[in-house]
């Protein structure tokens, strides 16, 4: 893994660009990505004014680093606005979201989809062949600050488009979303409207038609500036930096057109800002959650065949949590070494240098505003250090034996019409999933429902909540091999159609020929209310948000104090009809895992390995120092003989402790 840095050298003056590349290369940094925001720089009075960029990009040269440059897309100067006041997006309310911030355009404009093509163009005519320019970021965090969907004319002439394509005739679109339901019928595509501003909700059908336009349209967005970067720059990477907790459109998509997915890791910020446990949030305050990063991490590997960077990593506090905490010492070289231990190519910090002036004023980056260092360089000096003393060669190598399959469109799905109530979030179950996969020692991919699915050994269907024919085929398919693998379904899986419509069949709709099981009742719960399933040998699971009533001719392992049955087992396949509370999870993920012949190993709240290749990467994200000796006994290759590469036998609090396994 080599690192980078997010660097904006038109903010400092072009005789400071020498002494920071000379500090860069210091303390080992390989890669710097520039430009993403630099437009109203780049091209102003009708004019391009590029010599600055060449001069940056020739000063990093100079010093051996490896410029990753950004297309400027995501800031578009104050001239464009006046050039097409109508570019810019429209909010849920018809707000104009205006000028004066960044991300205002909207991705169904076609005058600004021209201009940055334009400026793409121009740019990667000049850079593409550029020996110092390794890769290529497109525009900046798509959806951010709520911009995946906008409700423009623009787009709403775009998406009658698209639902002309897509349902052919009215009569079709009529049928597939039910419109005839409180007469909502439409006679033609030009009288459909945006899914806003009805008097109570708007169809569920309608909104995940729009759901699927906006992710489509940020896709051709995207590969508009793919395309034309890969005509002049060949042989470089073309990448865009997702977000971290931000599922609001198709990610899977947009990646098939890029190289890497890279995605931006601010953990203290995240967990601040979105979880909504309360205990976690006081626990891990400055170290961050023990498995958001690696979630997202996970997540991401599956999006490009397994090619994937951080490009922004938190440094110290950021600026823009309700609450900005420090950093433990320790946790940003930590989190370095946790983004190695899942693959990462290139771990790079958000920012070099401190900005003392605008919007992030108080985020802090490698050096002070004043150009001193700050905590987080030296941190990031030793992580290098310790990575050179690795020395290893080829890329990274992460296998697992566990995947989650994971559907933006499911999540969507759930999210419109919540199946478990106003305190259930789809994201979040998922993560609570990983999490418990972590906890108990195993490796995850996070995958997307058309990924291969034959190499694992425990598959986790937790949110692909359409009725998928080609899916279901593919788990009949590896139930055929002679090992065949551990699957479990999680309720609502398959309970709606393409256009959201319940299954003719009733949920789980096609995943019936693996198991009889069918959905009889759904019901969601607040989530203080607890609810118990009871095996007659007194066991126990716990559950809450959201629970489904079976009929099935198959013996459930446990029943509700109501007669409901839980649990359903046929064949190695699972159907879990109710969400069991984090404690019990372990429990069954552990049972299920062992079913599936691997060896779990229950690390507690806090420590956390992974797996990469030969190495073995152990994190101590608690309070409490921890003796691996007695923590993990012989577990994952350690023993009392073993030599550790990096850390000691006694894991402190955001440390960590690497070695080698034969
Ligand atoms: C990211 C963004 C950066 C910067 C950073 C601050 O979302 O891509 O430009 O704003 O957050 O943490």
């Amino acid at each position: 893994m080599k690192t980078g840095v997010c660097y904006y050298p038109e903010h400092w003056p072009a005789e400071r660009w020498a002494q920071d590349a000379a500090h860069m290369k210091r303390i080992g940094i390989s890669h710097v990505r520039i430009g993403e925001f630099a437009w109203s720089r780049l091209e102003a009075n009708g004019q391009y004014h590029m010599q600055w960029l060449t001069d940056a990009i020739d000063v990093l040269h100079a010093h051996e680093l490896k410029v990753v440059l950004g297309t400027p897309t995501a800031t578009p100067p104050r001239w464009m606005v006046d050039k097409y006041p109508d570019m810019l997006a429209l909010d849920e309310q018809l707000q104009v979201r205006d000028f004066g911030s960044r991300r205002h355009y909207c991705f169904s404009h076609e005058g600004y989809l021209e201009e940055c093509k334009r400026i793409v163009t121009v740019l990667a005519e000049n850079y593409g062949q550029h020996p110092a320019v390794v890769a290529w970021q497109t525009d900046n965090e798509y959806g951010c600050h709520s911009t995946s969907i906008s409700y423009s004319s623009h787009a709403l002439d775009a998406f009658r488009g698209w639902c002309s394509e897509t349902y052919k005739t009215i009569d079709a679109l009529n049928t597939a979303w039910g419109n005839v339901f409180w007469s909502m019928e439409y006679d033609s595509f030009t009288q459909i409207g945006l899914p806003v501003g009805t008097v109570t909700e708007s169809n569920p059908s309608h909104q995940l038609a729009y759901w699927r336009f906006s992710s489509r349209q940020i896709q051709q967005f995207n590969k508009a500036q793919v395309d034309i970067i890969r005509t002049h720059s060949p042989g470089r990477d073309v990448l865009h930096n997702f977000m971290g907790n931000f599922v609001e459109f198709d990610h899977h998509l947009v990646s098939r057109d890029l190289d890497v997915a890279t995605w931006d890791n601010y953990p203290l910020g995240f967990l601040t800002r979105d979880s909504q446990n309360e205990s976690d949030k006081a626990r891990y305050l400055r170290t961050g959650h023990p498995d958001g990063s690696a979630f997202h991490h996970d997540l991401y590997r599956g999006c490009c065949n397994g090619r994937w960077w951080v490009m922004e990593q938190q440094p110290g506090p950021v600026n823009w949590a309700p609450y900005n905490p420090s950093p433990l010492p320790g946790m940003v070289r930590l989190w370095g070494w946790e983004a190695f231990a899942h693959g990462a190519e290139v771990m790079s910090y958000f920012r070099w240098r401190q900005a003392p002036f605008a919007q992030e004023q108080t985020h802090t980056g490698l050096l002070l505003s004043n150009g001193e260092e700050d905590v987080a360089a030296g941190e990031v000096a030793q992580l290098n250090r310790e990575l050179e003393q690795l020395a290893i060669d080829g890329p990274p190598i992460v296998s697992s034996d566990v995947a989650i399959v994971f559907s933006y469109s499911g999540i969507a799905i759930q999210d419109i019409q919540s199946p478990g109530g106003a305190a259930f979030s789809a994201l979040t179950f998922c993560q609570t999933l990983h999490s418990a996969c972590r906890q108990l020692g195993l490796n995850v991919d996070i995958v997307a429902p058309d990924a291969a699915l034959d190499q694992y050994r425990l598959i986790l269907v937790c949110n692909h909540t359409e009725d998928d024919e080609q899916f279901t085929q593919k788990l009949l398919r590896c139930q055929e091999q002679t090992l065949k693998p551990v699957i479990a379904l999680f309720p609502g899986s398959g309970s709606r159609s393409h256009d959201y419509a319940i299954p003719a069949a009733l949920p789980p709709g096609t995943l019936q020929s693996l198991i009889d099981v069918k959905v009889v009742r759904s019901e969601s719960l607040p989530p203080e209310h607890l609810l118990v399933a009871k095996a007659s040998d007194g066991s126990v699971c716990q559950c809450k948000h959201w629970r489904e009533q079976i009929t099935s001719t198959l013996t459930p392992h446990k029943h509700f104090a109501d007669g409901w049955g839980f649990h359903y087992t046929y064949n190695a396949v699972h159907y879990i009809n109710a969400l069991p509370e984090r404690a019990d999870l372990i429990d069954l993920l552990g049972q299920l895992a062992t079913d599936a012949q691997l060896t779990i190993f229950n690390l507690g709240p806090d420590v956390r390995i992974q797996q990469m290749g030969n190495y073995r990467v152990v994190f101590n994200y608690g309070s409490e120092s921890v003796s691996l000796d007695k923590h993990l006994g012989d577990a994952f290759g350690f023993s009392p003989s073993t030599h550790l590469l990096v850390g000691e036998r006694t894991l402190n609090t955001a440390d960590v402790a690497v070695w080698v396994v034969a």
